[in-house]
């Protein structure tokens, strides 16, 4: 296996962006949903929170390096003679990357407010901050709703990909592993 992208295969590095990448925000997805449902004598009630701040904020570095190389070096063909399909992937390839940005950052700006500074393990990051009144509801209401955009965004990737997979039996899922 290589580490870089040929024209027909994926390489080491783009199969582990991917599911690293896919596994953090899966798991970012379960915890939000969770957390906002808790109840204040949960004994998750702070943990949470608290685990899915630090697990977004590894996120954003995660994807700043996953984006660029997404976007810099070369993708493999996708595996389909229909225009459309090509299209409709690759759509839904750069508006999950999108959309994966906008909650990433929404995210940052709410924890932002009434805080000195960002605390992710050792570290005291800065906060972003603007002169708007409701910052945190405000950036909130995107997180929320961009989150649940992508949801939908991933179903349709995913369903794609079982149906390339054991209709079309392309073995797309070997290509997403790199073999
Ligand atoms: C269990 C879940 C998933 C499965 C089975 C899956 C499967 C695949 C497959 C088979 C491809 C290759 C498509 C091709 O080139 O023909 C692919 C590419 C891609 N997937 Fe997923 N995927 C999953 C989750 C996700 C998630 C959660 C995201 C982002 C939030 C994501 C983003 C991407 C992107 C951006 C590509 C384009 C190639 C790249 O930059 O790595 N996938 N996926
Ligand atoms: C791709 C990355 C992320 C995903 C998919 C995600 C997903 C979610 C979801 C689904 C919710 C529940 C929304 C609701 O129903 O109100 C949530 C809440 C929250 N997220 Fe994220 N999140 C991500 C990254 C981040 C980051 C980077 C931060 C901060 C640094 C963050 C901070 C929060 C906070 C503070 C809440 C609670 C909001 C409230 O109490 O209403 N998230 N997240």
């Amino acid at each position: 296996m290589r580490l870089t992208n040929t024209e027909n295969r994926f390489g080491i590095i783009s199969v582990l962006f991917h599911w690293v990448f896919a596994l953090a925000v899966i798991t970012l997805l379960g915890t939000g949903i969770y957390m906002v449902g808790l109840s204040y004598y949960s004994p998750w009630y702070h943990p949470m929170p608290k685990f899915h701040q630090q697990l977004g904020i590894a996120t954003i570095i995660i994807f700043a390096l996953r984006a660029m190389w997404h976007f810099i070096h070369k993708q493999p063909k996708i595996k389909t003679k229909k225009r459309w399909e090509k299209g409709a992937a690759k759509a839904a390839h750069h508006l999950m990357l999108l959309l994966s940005a906008g909650i990433l950052i929404s995210g940052y700006i709410m924890v932002s407010v009434e805080v000195e500074f960002i605390e992710w393990f050792q570290f005291q990051l800065p906060t972003l901050t603007f002169d708007i009144e409701n910052q945190a509801d405000l950036a909130g209401f995107w997180h929320k709703y961009l989150a649940y955009g992508l949801i939908g965004i991933i179903s349709v990737h995913v369903l794609a990909a079982l149906k390339h997979q054991f209709i079309d039996k392309d073995r797309i899922l070997q290509k997403i592993f790199g073999l």
